[in-house]
């Protein structure tokens, strides 16, 4: 088995994809993909393994490079993306961090929306700057200000969309556009998206990342992130540093995520429904002062969500009345969602931004950013729709 050979499905739909592509299969013809736990590989001759260390054969060499288990994980996500390469890494944040950070150098500039999950918002701001890499913050919704932040030195935009916690769209082929014209690239987060209903790259994105921790894996089992791009930039700013620095994921993550992408489709479709009918039924409710919700047509940037998504959310956000203390009895008197700050699970997670994923910023940001204190992010599992309504709304009457 070498590792060049994955099976190429590219010609099916993103369905077949996910359930075939980058299958290697051993001489023993497994069904089910094999996890290849092993540290590293060993050679026929020593000429062999000279050649291997040269470039000059394909194979294995040590799993901090690269695994069978860690290329099928790749291959597939790099067909469903429609991305010409990727590296895996051991956490989402591992890989926001390599993809923004392995490129940039001293003196370098990056542009960011504010909205931003906490850990991606302590790289720009704190991490960065450290090491002498300019970072601004814009409103990532506003055009203008990612243009007049445009410098000579930017080399770097980044961004997530639907934003965490509060679900606003921002517009990544303008937003792409306005890079591309000023020389720099645009990395985007697509986690709260999925690559189910929404593509990146095809939208004018240069680089996309996954915590493949959420809806990819989707059963609360293992952490795992991935960076996907043009096989240039994988080439140049990726790769080298991945294997001398080492952030790798371990072949069993990457067994339990790639066996993940066998249901995404199917998982993530089933939790969009779930969350609509939620949202629909919280978007009345006398104790709800706000709702949001990527596919409602009260949704900010509705128009948009059309033009570049191809599904609403697995995620809803609203405000409950009576600020934190309505928050937090919402959250204490849910039966079925449970409290915890993942999403993207088989089960309903239930999250208050202001005190876990954002606690860290300054009241007056989180209130910039529209997390107020009764605000709660819900992650949609797959239990039935109408037992998580039940639970919300005797909790919302409770509260
Ligand atoms: C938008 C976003 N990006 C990145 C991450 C980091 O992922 P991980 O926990 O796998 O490091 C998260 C985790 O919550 C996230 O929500």
């Amino acid at each position: 088995m070498s590792k060049s050979p994955a099976s190429t499905t590219q010609q099916y739909r993103p369905e077949t994809r996910l359930v075939h592509s980058g299958t290697l299969r051993s001489q023993y013809g497994e069904t089910s993909e094999a996890l290849f736990l092993t540290q590293g590989y060993v050679y026929n001759s020593a000429e062999e393994c000279e050649a291997r260390f040269k470039g000059e054969d394909p194979g294995f060499i040590y799993s901090r490079y690269s695994n069978p288990t860690i290329s099928m994980f790749e291959r597939r996500m790099i067909e469903l993306e429609g991305a010409e390469a990727a590296r895996s890494a051991a956490t989402g944040m591992a890989a926001v961090t390599t993809a923004i950070l392995a490129p940039l150098k001293a003196g370098d500039h990056v542009v960011a929306s504010r909205a931003l999950f906490g850990s991606c918002l302590y790289v720009i701001q704190d991490l960065l700057p450290r090491y002498g890499i300019e970072t601004t913050l814009v409103d990532g919704a506003d055009l203008d200000q990612w243009q007049r932040a445009l410098k000579p030195n930017t080399k770097t935009f980044f961004l997530e969309s639907p934003t965490n916690p509060t679900l606003d769209v921002l517009d990544i082929p303008s937003i792409a556009e306005i890079a591309h014209g000023g020389g720099a690239r645009l990395v985007v987060d697509n986690v709260f998206a999925t690559p189910i209903w929404q593509s990146p790259l095809a939208l004018g994105a240069d680089v996309v990342v996954y915590s493949a921790t959420k809806h990819i894996d989707g059963q609360g089992r293992c952490l795992g992130g991935i960076i996907l791009s043009s096989e240039a930039f994988i080439a140049e700013h990726i790769h080298n540093f991945m294997r001398q620095t080492g952030p790798s994921i371990s072949p069993f993550n990457a067994w339990v995520l790639l066996k993940g992408l066998e249901t995404l489709g199917v998982r993530v479709r089933a939790q969009t429904e779930t969350a609509a009918r939620i949202a629909d039924v919280l978007a009345s409710h006398p104790k709800i002062s706000r709702l949001v919700y990527p596919g409602r047509a009260d949704h900010p940037q509705a128009a948009l969500v059309k033009k570049q998504m191809r599904g609403g959310s697995t995620l809803v956000g609203f405000e409950v009345k009576g600020g934190k203390q309505g928050a937090f009895r919402v959250l204490n008197e849910l039966k079925l969602a449970k409290i915890s700050n993942n999403l993207g699970d088989a089960k309903s997670l239930v999250t208050h931004p202001a005190t876990t994923t954002h606690q860290r910023l300054k009241p007056e940001d989180r209130a910039a950013l529209g997390i107020s204190e009764g605000f709660i992010r819900f992650s949609a599992g797959l239990e039935h729709a109408d037992d998580l309504i039940e639970d919300l709304t005797a909790a919302l009457e409770k509260a």
